[in-house]
């Protein structure tokens, strides 16, 4: 696919990853679709974008968002060439003290909006025989960190949903990539559901928001089926695969929450 006048929609895109996402592609010519909540954010970004662009306010969780947000792509643009489904909310919380209302809304915004997106491009897609689809999963995916049972949930959820979609789109035109970043540098773990009191010795080594941008890019011009941000997080999918005992216990060292004690330990 070339970025150069494709029309692509971004979900997420007045924050982080979809941020920068929207940015690079607006660089290379892209028509980007912007979605979000934040209707003052997305309206100042589109004024920074060279080219033209279109923003759309709105939860993606909403049944009625998605699907709109496709009629003003076609009403706009006339086509739609890609779908970036980014958005997404994290929830910290050990699993003892997890509340359901919170994984259900993590469920609702992380596997619910996307599929909703992909329903709602799919019809398009199929008639034109081609589109790429791009899913922002994460490691957690893969491999659940402590205290990350509800988000890792929904992000497993979704690799599963994909896995199904992945076979099911075999000779129909159209691709379908699964991005797994490991930190990325952005506000998502202040908006974290949950309390936010764990302390995670890796988050230094969180990457720039812009190299996962980049890394988007390359799913859409060269549509591999899983794509990592970083040779690091691919290695430790790998080593939790092949030594799941000493990853537990690796990852019990590297992240820990303030109340541990309290909470399974009563010490
Ligand atoms: N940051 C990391 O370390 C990391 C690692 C692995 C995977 N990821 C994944 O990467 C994606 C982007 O995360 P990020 O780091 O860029 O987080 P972020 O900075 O918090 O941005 C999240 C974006 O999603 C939008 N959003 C959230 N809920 C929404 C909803 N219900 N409807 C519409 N838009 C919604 C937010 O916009 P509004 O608030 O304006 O709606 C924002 O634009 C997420 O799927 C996340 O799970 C992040």
């Amino acid at each position: 696919m070339l970025i150069n006048n494709a029309v692509i929609i971004v979900t997420g895109a007045s924050a982080g990853i979809g941020q920068a996402c929207a940015t690079t592609l607006a660089h290379l010519g892209a028509h980007v679709i912007c979605v979000a909540r934040r209707h003052e954010r997305l309206l100042k970004l589109q004024h920074t974008l060279p080219g033209e662009h279109a923003i759309y306010a709105g939860d993606i969780s909403d049944p009625a968002t998605m699907p709109a947000v496709v009629a003003l792509a076609i009403a706009t643009f006339g086509r739609i060439d890609a779908i970036v489904c980014n958005a997404g909310i994290g929830l910290s919380m050990p699993v003892a003290q997890l509340q359901w209302d919170d994984v259900l809304r993590c469920m609702n915004v992380n596997v619910g909006g996307v599929l909703s997106g992909i329903q709602a491009v799919l019809p398009h897609f199929m008639a034109n025989k081609s589109g790429a689809i791009v899913v922002i999963s994460s490691v957690v995916g893969v491999h659940a960190l402590p205290y990350s049972g509800g988000y890792a949930a929904s992000k497993g959820a979704l690799e599963r949903l994909c896995d199904a979609l992945q076979i099911e789109l075999l000779g129909s035109g159209i691709n379908l990539t699964v991005v797994r970043p490991g930190t990325v540098q952005s506000d998502f773990f202040s908006h974290r559901l949950g309390q936010n009191n764990e302390i995670r010795r890796t988050r230094s080594v969180g990457i720039p928001a812009s190299q996962v941008a980049n890394r988007i890019i390359y799913a859409l011009t060269h549509h591999p089926r899983v794509l990592y941000t970083r040779w690091q997080d691919r290695l430790l999918l790998w080593g939790s695969a092949c030594f799941p005992s000493l990853a537990d216990r690796l990852l019990a060292k590297m992240i820990r929450w303030q109340e541990v004690d309290s909470v399974y330990r009563h010490e």
